[in-house]
């Protein structure tokens, strides 16, 4: 097989055997008796420690009634962002799109706010329960255009369990 190939397969693999090792760590979890933000805090440990190109992960909520977006827990760098107006960078957007997003360059984004210049990209996936959306995880990566389809499926499948213990 050409090397550059099969050395794509090999990423390609490694990746989803990556997620997959880890979906069984996010039910157990999830499963404890621990205050939420304890497990929301454990999955963004277990997240950002396990995939190499997850430098930061936090999770974003609603916060009350109002138009914007509050930190909860996250694993990485602090952050000044632990508020975020709807509609503001690209968090906000998510909170009014309700779509995933992935941005595979940060600089090619006008409407991004900066919490790292070592952030090169990021995914957002919003959290639906019972069909709103009431907040959203968060990756940071310091690696160029890391995500696809496997990351919005894993951090789906991880947002549709987190919201059963909300
Ligand atoms: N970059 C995000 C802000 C949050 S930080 O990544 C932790 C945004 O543009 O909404």
């Amino acid at each position: 097989m050409p090397l550059l190939k099969s050395t794509f397969l090999n990423t390609f693999t490694k990746k989803m055997n990556m997620q997959n090792e880890l979906r069984p760590k996010v039910l157990a979890i999830l499963n404890t008796n621990a205050e939420v933000n304890a497990r929301l805090q454990d999955i963004c440990d277990l997240l950002q420690e396990n995939i190499s190109y997850y430098d930061w992960v936090g999770f974003y909520f609603k916060n009350g009634t109002k138009e914007e977006l509050k930190l909860g827990p996250y694993s990485g760098e602090p952050t000044d962002h632990t508020i975020i107006p709807f509609g503001k960078g690209i968090c906000g957007q998510v909170a009014l799109s309700n779509e995933n997003f992935i941005v595979p360059d940060v600089k090619a984004q006008d409407n991004y706010i900066a919490c790292s210049i070592n952030v090169k990209a990021e995914i957002v996936v919003p959290l639906f329960v019972n069909g709103e959306n009431i907040g959203q995880i968060d990756i940071d990566s310091n690696t160029p255009d890391p995500f696809n389809k496997d990351d919005e499926d894993f951090l789906e499948f991880v947002n549709k369990q987190v919201a059963k213990i909300l």
